[in-house]
C-alpha cells in the first residue's frame, strides 16, 4: 500500500500540476479525492491491514490527501490568475480615459446667482413665495384691482379654487410686509408666468428678480444709487444706463431702467427692470390685512424694482432665440 500511495501522489501531483483549466481541475478532483476516487479505493485496503500497520498506513493516507488537497488549490488559484493576466492583456493602462461630462449651473442660474450676491453685499436678504399665488397677493394688495387694465398684459393661468400662476415676483413685498414689520430690505428671484403666445422672445414662464426696501426716509435717490450700483457691478463700470419715467400700479413715481447694449457694432436700449416708489396704497393693503399701523405711509417710505433675468440672460449669451433656454440642448448649454 505504501508503494501504492507514493505513486498516486506522483501521479496527481503531476497531473493536477499540468491540468489548463478548471473543468479539467474539477475532474482530477473527483478522481483522486472523490467519493470513488483513488484514494477512497486504497483507503478501502486499511481493512486488511495489522494492527501494527494500520497508523502508519494512515497517516500516510492523510499526508497523501493533504498532498493533494493543497496542490488542487494551487492549481485553482494559478488559473485564476492566469484568467486575469489574459483579461488585461490587451489593456493599455498608459492611453488617456473617457472623461466624464462635466455640467454646468444654467446661464439663467449663473446670472441670478451674480444679481443676488452683488445685492446681498448692500445688504439685502432673500425672501421668497409661492408659485401659485393669491388673486389677492398678485394683483388687489399691489394695488391693481379687478377691473384695472394692468390685468390685461399680465394674464396668467388660473386654477379651479381660483388661485393663480403669479404673473410677476411682486406678490412677495405683500408676502413680506404681511408677515414681519419695517425696515425690511429683501430680494426675491423666482420663475413668473403668463398667458403669452410662445416667440423667439416670449416664454409662458420666466425669471424676475423681485427687490423691496422699506423704512424711515427712503427716499428716489435711495433707488437710483442703489440700481446704479446694481447694474456697474453687473456689467461694468462703463456700462451706459436710461431712466424713464413710467407707470406701475404700485409705485409712483415709476420707472423703467434700461441700459445700452451694443452686438455687431449696433447699439440698441435694453428694458432690464421696473421699478419706483413704493406706493401708499400698497401700504395700506399691508396694514389693512396686519390690522396695524406699522407700514403707515407717513412715517416709512419704500422703494421696489423688478428685474427680468431672462431677456438679460439671452443678451449676455448672445441668444437669439429665448426658448434656447429650456431645451436643454448640450449644444447651446455646454458654452456656459
Ligand atoms: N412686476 C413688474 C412686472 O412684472 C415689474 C416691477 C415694476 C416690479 C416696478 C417692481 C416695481 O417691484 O417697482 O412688470
Amino acid at each position: 500500500m505504501e508503494a501504492q500511495l507514493e505513486q498516486l501522489r506522483t501521479e496527481a501531483l503531476a497531473e493536477i500540476g499540468a491540468v489548463a483549466d478548471e473543468p479539467a481541475l474539477e475532474s482530477a478532483r473527483v478522481k483522486y479525492l472523490g467519493r470513488t476516487g483513488s484514494l477512497s479505493l486504497i483507503s478501502e485496503g486499511m481493512r486488511g491491514l495489522s494492527k501494527d500497520e494500520k497508523p502508519r498506513i494512515g497517516k500516510l493516507l492523510n499526508e497523501t490527501r493533504t498532498a493533494v488537497t493543497a496542490a488542487l488549490d494551487e492549481r485553482k488559484t494559478a488559473l485564476a490568475s492566469a484568467a486575469d493576466a489574459r483579461a488585461f492583456a490587451d489593456l493599455d493602462v498608459t492611453l488617456p480615459g473617457i472623461a466624464p461630462l462635466r455640467g454646468s449651473l444654467h446661464p439663467i442660474t449663473q446670472l441670478q446667482d451674480r444679481a443676488v450676491g452683488i445685492l446681498r453685499r448692500m445688504g439685502f436678504s432673500l425672501a421668497d413665495g409661492p408659485d401659485i399665488e393669491t388673486e389677492w397677493h398678485n394683483f388687489d394688495a399691489l394695488n391693481t384691482p379687478a377691473d384695472h387694465p394692468a390685468r390685461n398684459d399680465q394674464d396668467t393661468f388660473y386654477l379651479p379654487d381660483g388661485r393663480l400662476l403669479r404673473s410677476q415676483t411682486s406678490p412677495v413685498q405683500i408676502r413680506t410686509m404681511t408677515s414681519q414689520p419695517p425696515p425690511v430690505r429683501i430680494i426675491a428671484p423666482g420663475a413668473c408666468y403668463r398667458r403669452d403666445e410662445i416667440d423667439a422672445t416670449h416664454l409662458s414662464q420666466f425669471t424676475q428678480m423681485e427687490g423691496l426696501y422699506v423704512d424711515v426716509g427712503v427716499s428716489l435717490a435711495d433707488l437710483k444709487g442703489t440700481l446704479d450700483l446694481f447694474v456697474r457691478e453687473l456689467f461694468g463700470a462703463n456700462v451706459k444706463m436710461r431712466w424713464r419715467p413710467h407707470f406701475f400700479p404700485f409705485t409712483e413715481p415709476s420707472f423703467e431702467l434700461d441700459i445700452l447694449v451694443t452686438a455687431g457694432g449696433k447699439s440698441r436700449w435694453l428694458e432690464m427692470a421696473g421699478c419706483g416708489m413704493v406706493d401708499p396704497a400698497v401700504f395700506a393693503a399691508v396694514n389693512k390685512s396686519r390690522g396695524d399701523d406699522a407700514y403707515d405711509p407717513e412715517r416709512v417710505s419704500g422703494f421696489a424694482f423688478g428685474f427680468g433675468l431672462d431677456r438679460l440672460a439671452m443678451n449676455m449669451a448672445g441668444a437669439p432665440d429665448i426658448r434656447l433656454f429650456i431645451e436643454s440642448d448640450q449644444r447651446f448649454l455646454s458654452q456656459f
